[in-house]
């Protein structure tokens, strides 16, 4: 024990610090079944690595007594660490002070934190656990989230940004986290909503719960708002340090390179047969990606939203790879609103770190009818279709079974710079399946047929032979070559390593006009 008076005063006020709102309060979180600021970080950075900084900093308020109500830290943690070595930069709000609320000092704190980050090129990490803006500090609280969001957006696509809500996340605060890259919630523990139930009640008459309305089952099926859900704080903490080690540092660094374990050359027999004889019957497209990956480790983004594309993270031949694929096991893949909007955000994020991406095609077409056409399908569609396009990372194309219509053109087509662009011997490139192209070409003819439905399935079956293979569109070079699946692992593999050293720009601009 130290003699020196000054010293026992700095360990006196460290320790005070880190009892943030005081020992009842943090009993009060336990309770709630959460963990306290600092618990959190500690689960989520490497041990021992969490350097704090603004230890000291209180707010100036006055009013309703705030001169009387100061706390160390004025409520978030924040500082920098390391996640498997590598330095993130963190902020963990802290609901045992007045709720997490953000004041000025509060926001400050933040913004200082995200500056450096954005200077020294590292991801930050924001453990979002707030009441929302201090009501006791009025527009000061306001300006505070304001300086937030302008650094959230300087940020991006500079350096990841990942926001995990494990508490409340209210009114205007949700767009924060809105802002970042990625966002993690915890199941029936968090939830995030720009105005409350009380609100709703009001104004729209709904009874609706916390979780019924923003709970991360909510975010993560419906609304598409959270990325990445977990059943407790520690597996949600795990899936971002996860997440962390297949993206880079920043928008000038390469992803890390893992030695694979996993033999590069090798071949998989099972995905010969993975495509049903019948062209309708489905197939699980993690299947063939899980075969065909490293160690069949797949990092999925967006799990339960639109399940009709699937997105996510994984390594092949130890190189980081974003994967975009049409799942024929839902709604036989089609390309619907959501779907369209999922996995553009996901190339873009792709395209703005460094990272290839792969996709796997087997789509129909977009999806017909009244409610995706006035829901702005054609908007929607273009997003995928301008992400793709923009993108200037290596992209490599599977055809596996179906390419059909726009869709085709939209899938990392070679047309819009593909820059490997495989087709499997199932493939069926063309402007739509057989039974519908019949119909349309031949409709005359099968209205004067004797026996229309035997003229059909013959005039199917040609159209089948001439356009639903892959030849066609070699011949042309839109697919650079058709390969064996089992293969795929290996020329997916060769074909990145190849694109090494890809160089491709767009024409100096301020920005594009992303459709919307
Ligand atoms: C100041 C707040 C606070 C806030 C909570 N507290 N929210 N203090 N400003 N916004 C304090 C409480 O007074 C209480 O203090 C402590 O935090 C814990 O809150 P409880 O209500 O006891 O906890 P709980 O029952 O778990 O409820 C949590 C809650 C509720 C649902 C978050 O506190 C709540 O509804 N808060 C207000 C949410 C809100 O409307 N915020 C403004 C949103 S608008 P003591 O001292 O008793 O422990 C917004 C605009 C941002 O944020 C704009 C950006 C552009």
């Amino acid at each position: 024990m130290s003699k020196n008076p000054k010293i026992e005063h700095l360990k006196e006020l460290r320790k005070q610090a880190a009892l943030g709102g005081g020992p009842e309060r943090i009993e009060a979180q336990h309770k709630r079944g959460r963990l306290t600021a600092r618990e959190r970080l500690a689960i989520l950075l490497d041990r021992g690595s969490f350097r704090e900084v603004d230890t000291f900093v209180t707010h100036n308020a006055t009013n309703f007594g705030m001169e009387k109500r100061k706390y160390l830290g004025d409520g978030v943690v924040t500082g920098w660490g390391t996640v498997e070595g590598r330095l993130v930069y963190v902020f963990s709000q802290d609901f045992t002070v007045m709720g997490g609320s953000l004041g000025e000092a509060h926001a400050r704190k933040i913004v200082k934190i995200m500056e450096m980050a954005l200077k020294n090129g590292a991801p930050v990490i924001g453990l979002n656990d707030s009441g929302g803006a201090r009501i006791q500090e009025g527009v000061v609280s306001l300006g505070g989230y304001a300086d937030i969001f302008l650094q959230n957006t300087l940020a991006s696509g500079v350096i990841p940004q990942i926001s995990v809500i494990m508490g409340p996340s209210a009114g205007g605060a949700v767009y924060s986290p809105a802002l970042t890259d990625f966002i993690f919630m915890v199941r029936n523990s968090s939830y995030m909503f720009v105005t409350g139930p009380d609100v709703v009640k009001t104004v729209t008459h709904e009874d609706v719960t916390f979780e019924e309305l923003g709970g991360a089952s909510v975010h993560s099926e419906t609304s598409g708002v959270c990325h990445v859900a977990a059943d407790s704080e520690a597996d949600t903490l795990y899936l971002v340090r996860k997440l962390l080690s297949y993206l880079p540092q920043n928008n000038l660094e390469d992803p890390p390179y893992v030695p694979p374990a996993d033999d590069p050359l090798r071949a998989e027999d099972a995905l010969d047969e993975i495509i049903p004889e019948d062209p309708g019957k489905p197939y699980d497209i993690k299947d063939v990606i899980r075969l065909i990956v490293d160690d069949g480790q797949f990092f999925e983004i967006h799990e339960a939203y639109a399940a009709n594309i699937v997105v996510g993270f994984a390594r092949l031949g130890g190189h980081s790879v974003g994967i975009v694929a049409n799942q024929p096991a839902v709604l036989a893949g089609v390309l619907d609103i959501d779907a369209s909007e999922k996995a553009a955000r996901f190339v873009r994020f792709c395209d703005a770190f460094n990272i290839p991406i792969i996709t796997f095609v087997d789509v129909p077409g977009f999806l017909p009818g009244t409610h995706q056409e006035h829901g702005g399908i054609i908007r929607s569609g273009a997003k995928l279709l301008y992400a793709y396009c923009e993108a200037t990372v290596p992209k490599l194309t599977v055809i596996t079974r179906k390419a059909y219509g726009g869709a085709y053109d939209v899938m990392s087509s070679k047309h819009i710079r593909g820059d490997l662009n495989f087709a499997w011997p199932s493939a069926e490139i063309a402007v739509m399946g057989p039974d519908g192209a019949v119909n349309i070409i031949f409709r005359r003819e099968l209205a004067e047929a004797e026996d229309p439905v035997a003229r059909k399935a013959e005039l199917v079956s040609e159209y089948r032979e001439t356009f639903a293979n892959p030849y066609i569109a070699a011949s042309r070079g839109y697919v650079d070559d058709v390969i064996r699946p089992r293969e795929t692992r290996s020329r997916l593999i060769n074909g990145l390593e190849m694109l090494a050293n890809k160089r491709d720009s767009n024409p100096p601009k301020k920005h594009g006009n992303m459709p919307l």
